[in-house]
């Protein structure tokens, strides 16, 4: 069985000297770097189990380090090691994404303690043992909020093609939830147990990416310094998801094609072909369709990535998950915060229905995240939010459906609120024409006559 490798950057040859010594003593294979430079060399080249780094380096210090591996990396383990306990260092290193930090001087007893614990968190990680229930839980449809038609669709699409194979590509633009269908998808498919692993295909130098992808053998290029299994073995049995999927070199598109196509894969540097079983899904903000025209997005890639495509909406565009999904932020901030559960006010909630979050709901999520920390009382004000939202004056904007769209259905889900806009927005559509109205919103000629004296619209239609 191979060892756990561990690397040890310090610039004492002391210090190096004896981790290495009280380490190997343990069976773990060490690897040592005198410097920031060194050891990032190492670090792209080679997939470390754990990495031991100290704060205080003439060249670059530990901190870069450590943001420049977690850049490469981003679940990599790191402990850092600090020769004047300063607690700021240490708390600034964790929220970089160090695992655990120890205080020099270091005893053999405490650094093998240390060592364990990392290394044990970080086999219950990539064993996916861990979490793998909450994770299920946590993809599970009823964390996906939305009552919308679109959403509704997207729900029986991902349930007809979760069990089979084919491809995915999810479009829509930042924010929309696209690596949450990706993982839905996953996990609503009988490759649940195995890896979900995505991989930023925009964040990757063009020249590591196949490597990354789909490995390499020690020696295949400088740096090369071991073999490394790529992403796509990695997530043999499950899921690879390739985000921002137009970003991916146009060599490395030949590949990936080959790959879909024969169901293989082929080390960088080997000329042995394996036998993989992935799933592919991809996902961009970008239209793809432009790139090809462009030249610089295969044609034949693009189909085979799109056998099933999904398009998630704007925000603004299902105006009626706004609240809902306002709400559930609303209580999980609540919890995450230990406060008790606010109300939102009706005209707060205007505000975030008028507002139209380019950043969708992730930006939704964060404007909540702040009026929770902000609110005074029991209920989110419109003061508790973000000047942002009110910069321009912005009209109703029409997130009607085209069809498929029944408020009667909906109603029992949507707060008076959004249904209100979602009649005045039928008249507005149909300028006025109520019996037109009435036929976009699915109900009676009768109903829309009453809800319009119930919302009071009477004026509206006076004042067009
Ligand atoms: N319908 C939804 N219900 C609940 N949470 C959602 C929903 N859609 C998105 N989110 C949450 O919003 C955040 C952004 O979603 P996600 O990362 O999937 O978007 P994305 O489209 O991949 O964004 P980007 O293009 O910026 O990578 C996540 O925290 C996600 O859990
Ligand atoms: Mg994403």
């Amino acid at each position: 069985m191979a060892h756990e490798n561990i690397l040890v950057v310090d610039d004492e040859e002391s210090i190096c000297h004896i981790l290495s010594v009280i380490l190997a003593k343990e069976s773990y294979s060490v690897d040592t770097a005198l410097t920031g430079a060194a050891a990032l060399e190492k670090i792209t080249a080679t997939q470390y189990d754990l990495i031991l780094c100290d704060i205080r380096m003439p060249d670059m210090d530990g901190i870069s380090l450590l943001k420049k591996t977690i850049q490469l990396h981003p679940d990599q383990m790191v402990i850092m090691m600090t020769a004047f306990g300063t607690i700021e260092s240490a708390v600034e290193a964790m929220r970089d994404g160090a695992y655990d930090y120890l205080s020099k001087p270091i005893k053999a007893k405490e650094i093998i303690l240390h060592v364990r614990k990392a290394l044990e968190r970080k086999k219950l990680f990539t064993e996916n043992i861990y979490l793998r229930e909450v994770v299920q839980e946590k993809f599970s449809f009823n964390k996906i909020i939305g009552k919308s038609p679109h959403i509704i669709k997207i729900f029986d699409t991902i349930k007809k093609i979760a069990p089979y194979k084919s491809t995915v590509l999810i479009t829509g633009e930042s924010g929309t939830g696209k690596e949450l269908i990706a993982k839905a998808i996953h996990y609503n498919s009988n490759r649940r147990n195995n890896p979900f692993i995505a991989v930023n295909c925009g964040a990757i130098p063009a020249e590591l990416l196949e490597s990354e992808l789909f490995g390499h053998v020690r020696g295949s290029f400088t740096g090369a310094h071991t073999t490394k299994r790529g992403l796509f073995v990695d997530a043999h049995g499950g899921t690879l998801f390739l985000d921002e999927i137009a970003d991916i070199p146009e060599n490395s598109q030949v590949k990936l094609l080959r790959a879909l196509q024969e169901d293989e894969i082929r080390a960088v540097g080997s000329n042995q072909t394996v036998k993989i079983d992935v799933r592919i899904i991809s996902a961009t903000e970008q239209i793809l369709e432009n790139k090809i025209k462009e030249n610089t997005f295969r044609e034949s890639l693009y189909y085979r990535l799109n056998v099933v495509h999904i398009e998630l909406p704007p925000l603004r565009k299902r105006e009626i998950d706004i609240p809902l999904i306002a709400q559930h932020f609303i209580t999980r901030w609540c919890r995450k915060n230990d406060k008790a559960p606010l109300a939102i006010s009706p005209s707060a909630m205007e505000s975030l229905l008028n507002y139209h979050w380019p950043g969708n709901v992730r930006e939704l999520e964060n404007v909540i995240e702040r009026a929770v920390l902000m609110a005074d009382d029991c209920t989110i004000m419109k003061e508790n939010l973000p000047p942002k939202l009110f910069q321009k004056k912005s009209d109703i904007h029409i997130s009607l459906p085209d069809d498929q769209f029944d408020l009667k259905k909906i109603h029992k889900d949507v707060s008076a609120l959004v249904e209100r806009r979602l009649i005045l927005q039928a008249l507005r559509k149909s300028k006025y024409n109520r019996t037109h109205a009435a036929k976009l919103l699915n109900i009676s000629h009768r109903s829309l006559l009453y809800k319009i004296k119930e919302y009071k619209l009477e004026c509206e239609e006076e004042v067009s």
